[in-house]
């Protein structure tokens, strides 16, 4: 039962497409059945080979086959596991492995995080797995979902990362210390992405916790790069958060700046703010009349609009998905067939591609085994689901079965990238009693806009 339920909403899904009568990326009809064997081996291969090289650390190094701690010294990807283990339905394993880290994890500890990171996946990936786990099968404690193990968990890490938040302007440091709160001498310097990438998680976490600190620092930090945009409405990509001062003026899409337009979205979705779209959709202007060339987006200064740098990024590869989410099918499938057509030149998407030249750039011809940035990352949408699909499946029949085999490299996107960030905005209304509505994502218009994506990728196929 738990797999039948959650396939819909996960990875699986999108590996699934005769279940949306659709053909695989060649043309050819791939057996959904086949692809669904090779995603969990490649999970297991890589989940069994972190437990038994690398845990307790992070991350597995997979060539020396060993661990090390990358971004904090949490397990991180027994935390990243936990949402996929669910989705695989394995709720022995997601039981077993709750209790390893309520016994191993120690928020208390002499770390520098990045408080972005530690956002998305130590608490994003402990709430989604807290929220998911009942639809799972997993037995829950009393007063759930404003209680249990793994939201204490979050509750906890998302504390140490507040006093970043406490800044003159409201934006966060990057790096906060867990046991000391920000370094004497820290970099006032962060990314855009890093100041607004907490709507999500923070709004929820305050939600299921009664404690509204978390939401407003999170919508504080949105408010002050609303404010910071430049007079034709583009945000650059590095901000001074003590004075407020654009350090990288460069405006685009993608590195740096790219999960704050898509948290704009989703926030905007799943708390149902039409502030927060408004936001998005005023950007959304602007990016289009000054950054977007042939359905291509380059980078701009974001005072004078002029083009800085004419490449694309496998880190904007999100874009059409998030167009796909407000709707707008036309451009989705127009950025999608561009950055498609990249990922056949290569094999893969390029960290950065010339646009002009047709050519990867020097030094960043690299891949850095994102299935195709956030382009496979199964979203809100069914739409965003079939994109996922289309390029999903053609990560895994591109992927040369030498690198499956060897290292446990590849396989870290399936425990890490897929399921992160995805569950969220399915989440329906809990019954807390000081919970807002945590509201689902409105299913009829997005059911609608996946028929309108199908059609023109029928009509785009036969030209
Ligand atoms: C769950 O995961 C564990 C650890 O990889 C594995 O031994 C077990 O066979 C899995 N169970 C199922 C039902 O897949
Ligand atoms: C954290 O960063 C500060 C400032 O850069 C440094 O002095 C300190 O040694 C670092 N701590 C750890 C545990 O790396
Ligand atoms: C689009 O750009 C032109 C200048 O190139 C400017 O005059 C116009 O106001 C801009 N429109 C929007 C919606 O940003
Ligand atoms: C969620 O809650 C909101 C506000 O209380 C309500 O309007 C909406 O119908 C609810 N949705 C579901 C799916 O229960
Ligand atoms: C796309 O084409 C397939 C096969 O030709 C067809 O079954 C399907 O209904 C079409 N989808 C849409 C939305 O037109």
């Amino acid at each position: 039962m738990p797999f039948r339920l959650l396939v819909p909403l996960g990875l699986l899904c999108a590996l699934l497409p005769l279940h949306y009568g659709a053909p695989g990326p060649d043309g050819t009809a791939p057996d959904p059945a086949h692809y669904r064997e090779r995603v969990k081996a490649m999970f297991y291969h890589a989940y069994d080979s972190y437990l038994e090289n690398a845990f307790p650390y992070d991350e597995l190094r997979p060539l020396t086959c060993d661990g090390h701690d990358t971004w904090g010294s949490f397990s991180l990807t027994l935390i990243d596991a936990l949402d996929t283990l669910l989705i695989l339905g394995n709720v022995s394993e997601f039981q077993r492995v709750v209790e390893v880290l309520q016994d191993n994890v120690d928020f208390d500890i002499d770390v520098n995080a990045s408080v972005f990171e530690t956002n998305i996946r130590v608490v994003g990936g402990l709430l989604s797995a807290h929220l998911l786990s009942k639809r799972a099968g997993v037995e829950v404690e009393a007063g759930w979902p404003c209680s249990g193990p793994l939201l204490r968990m979050a509750e906890e890490a998302a504390r140490k990362l507040l006093p970043a938040f406490q800044t003159p302007t409201g934006m966060p440091y990057g790096t906060v210390n867990l046991l000391h709160g920000v370094n004497p001498g820290e970099t006032p310097v962060t990314c855009t992405a890093g100041i607004g990438t907490f709507i999500v998680e923070f709004a929820t976490l305050s939600s299921l916790t009664g404690d509204p600190v978390f939401e407003d620092v999170a919508r504080v930090a949105l408010m002050r790069l609303w404010e910071s945009r430049s007079d034709i409405g583009l945000v650059g990509n590095h901000i001074d958060v003590l004075t407020g001062k654009w350090v990288a003026q460069d405006s685009g899409i993608g590195a740096g700046v790219d999960s704050y337009f898509e948290y704009l979205v989703k926030g905007a979705i799943l708390l149902q703010d039409k502030k927060l779209m408004a936001m998005f959709l005023e950007y959304n202007k602007a990016i289009r009349n000054y950054t977007r060339f042939d359905d291509w987006y380059l980078w701009v200064q974001m005072y004078k609009g002029t083009v800085s740098m004419p490449v694309f990024q496998s880190l904007e590869a999100y874009w059409p998905g998030l167009q796909s989410l407000i709707g707008d099918i036309d451009n989705a499938m127009r950025t999608f067939l561009n950055y498609y057509t990249v990922w056949k030149q290569f094999g893969g998407l390029p960290e950065f591609y010339n646009i002009p030249q047709g050519y990867t750039v020097e030094k960043r011809e690299g891949y850095p085994l994102r299935p195709g940035g956030e382009t496979a990352e199964p979203k809100v949408s069914p739409l965003h689901r079939y994109q996922g699909l289309m390029v999903g499946s053609l990560f895994l029949s591109r992927l040369p079965s030498s690198s499956i085999s060897r290292e446990g490299l590849v396989m870290n996107v399936f425990i890490i990238l897929l399921p992160q960030l995805v569950f969220l905005p399915f989440t329906k209304n809990q019954s807390c009693t000081h919970s807002p509505a945590l509201a689902p994502a409105q299913a009829s218009s997005v059911e609608e806009a996946r028929f309108l994506f199908l059609g023109k990728l029928n009509s785009s196929r036969k030209k």
